[in-house]
């Protein structure tokens, strides 16, 4: 992660979190409920959401643990925090959110009882710091839930070929988030057992993914991690890009004019012992 620093990276999710998850793409809401139900989230639980972004994950957290419970969402981009902390006082949900760093929270030893993180873990500069902590927070018998990405959908790489020209060398690692501890279901599961986890499961799953059209696509890709490429470019190739883009996704639409993306995610559920 070197050359995107931490501070890089909240101030580009700072730069998103005005249309992030709000632009009608069913995404983080959908991975985010069906980690909560895989690690099986129940009435009166303490929970941290770990880079909470607008809430796609605290908000049905809270929901599921009650009044009786508690969720802490955390955000390195201040954005974030301060957009979902007017959500949750306008939506009166039992949940708070505070301005601070994944990968060394400033929590008590063993505070919560449910550690979640989506699509957070490979943004982080030391993956496996960030995992010991998340495992230092839980109180024993705790368990985390954390989700990355899988394969690329195969459909889509002319897509992504078309951003490569503008990464530099020093960006390189952004283009291979699927490598190294990411690479597998199994490496990741090695390197969650290395942070102090037991009993890890994980499993991949295939979920379609709609855009009503292909500039819809191009729209939605600029309010999430997405953007970084889209930044590299100098402005005054923007125009070119966005064209080749819509021309690689021409042959992707469906008879209704959408595009569709098979997007690969892992969930992986880990315990404190
Ligand atoms: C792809 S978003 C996921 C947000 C949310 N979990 C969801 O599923 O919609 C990644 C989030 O992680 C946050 N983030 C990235 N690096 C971080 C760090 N070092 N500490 C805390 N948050 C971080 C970003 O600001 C962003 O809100």
């Amino acid at each position: 992660m070197s050359a995107y620093t931490r501070q890089a990276m909240a101030l580009l999710f700072d730069r998103t979190a005005k249309t992030y998850d709000a632009l009608g793409v069913d995404f983080f809401g959908v991975f985010a409920r069906e980690l909560l139900d895989r690690v099986g989230l129940v009435p009166g639980e303490r929970v941290l959401d770990v880079g909470c972004g607008r809430g796609a994950v605290l908000f049905p957290a809270a929901e599921r643990v009650g009044e009786g419970g508690s969720v802490l969402g955390i955000d390195l981009s201040a954005e974030m925090i301060e957009r979902t902390a007017k959500d949750i006082e306008d939506r009166g949900v039992n949940a708070s959110v505070s301005l601070m760093d994944a990968q060394e929270p400033t929590l008590p030893d063993a505070a919560f009882d449910v550690v979640l993180a989506s699509f957070v873990v490979f943004f982080l500069p030391d993956p496996v710091a960030g995992l010991r902590s998340w495992h230092r927070v839980l109180k024993p018998g705790g368990r985390a839930g954390v989700t990355t990405f899988g394969a690329d959908d195969p459909r889509w790489a002319s897509v992504r070929e078309v951003f490569k020209p503008f990464v530099p060398p020093e960006l390189a690692w952004t283009l291979a988030v699927r490598s190294g501890l990411f690479a597998t279901v199994e490496a990741f599961g090695q390197a969650v057992e290395s942070a102090g986890f037991t009993g890890v499961t994980s499993v991949e799953r295939v979920c379609p993914v709609k855009f009503a059209d292909p500039g819809h696509w191009i729209t939605w890709s600029w309010s999430h991690g997405q953007r970084m490429f889209w930044e590299l470019i100098p402005e005054d190739r923007l125009d070119a890009v966005r064209q080749s883009v819509l021309a690689e996704l021409e042959p992707l639409r469906e008879p209704d004019g959408s595009v569709v993306l098979a997007q690969t995610v892992r969930y992986t559920v880990a315990h404190r012992g």
